[in-house]
């Protein structure tokens, strides 16, 4: 059973998580860290500035969950580049240690066995932050996805691409395609802390915690996770 913590709001979440992260890396000053995109996550990223200032960061490695296909990866919505923005340079890690799937069309068969075979290389993932999409995704493994499942190319729903619509001018400039992590990958990492808030994320993270185990609601894969943590603020556990 996951640990359930609901939190006031996003400030409060992000200090809990941040807190969490530096005392690994205090730990384990060579560290994992399974990064995510998207907005959940970035009250963590703040919070870690001030936790980690100071800290020796130089040897910590991270990994992305997923990229767009195709996106020019200095395009500013290309999530190498925003973990590049909101996580190594503010944090001041080492980008060489810090992985993002490679969404480049070239070479696209391999970037997936390359990725798996990286996170491998690196002990596995320490500790992976995880945001929940509206429809129960998490990375960008969508309804469907086998809990199997390893990094590899997925199309992306329509909900999600007018969910992350937001992020670019017009729906019609979010890509089709992207690489994620698969549920497989995300569930090889040794401790899950999956964050949400606000309403619209209730039912997702109802169904990922307490909903059947299906393959409809990719994030009820967590409960196949022997260490598990929901940080939620109230909205984000109405359904529970
Ligand atoms: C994207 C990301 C997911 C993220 C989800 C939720 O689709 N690939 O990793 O969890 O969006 O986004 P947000 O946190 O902005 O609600």
């Amino acid at each position: 059973m996951a640990e359930i913590v609901i939190v006031p709001d996003r400030a409060a979440a992000g200090a809990l998580v941040a807190e969490e992260i530096a005392a690994l890396v205090a730990r384990r000053p060579d560290a994992v860290l399974g990064l995510a995109t998207g907005s959940t996550p970035l009250p963590v990223y703040e919070a870690l500035r001030a936790r980690l200032s100071g800290a020796d960061v130089s040897r910590v490695r991270g990994f992305a969950l997923d990229e767009y296909v195709g996106l020019d990866p200095a395009h500013p919505e290309s999530y190498r580049s925003v973990i590049a923005r909101e996580v190594v340079e503010p944090l001041g890690l080492d980008p060489d240690r810090i992985r993002v799937p490679d969404g480049t069309l070239e070479g696209i068969e391999h970037h997936g066995a390359d990725y798996e075979a990286a996170i491998a290389e690196a002990g596995g993932v320490d500790l992976q932050i995880l945001g929940v999409g509206t429809d129960g995704h998490i990375g960008f493994n969508e309804p469907g996805s086998s809990f199997a499942s390893r990094t590899r190319v997925k199309t992306l729903t329509a909900q999600t691409r007018e969910d992350n619509a937001r992020f670019f001018d017009s729906v019609d400039e979010v890509p089709m395609h992207c690489i994620t992590q698969g549920l497989g990958t995300i569930l090889d990492a040794r401790h899950l802390v999956l964050l949400a808030f606000g309403e619209g994320k209730s039912e997702a993270v109802a169904g990922a915690v307490e909903g059947p185990v299906t393959s409809s609601l990719p994030g009820s894969a967590i409960q196949l996770h022997p260490h598990v943590t929901v940080v939620v603020d109230e909205a984000a556990a109405s359904a529970l």
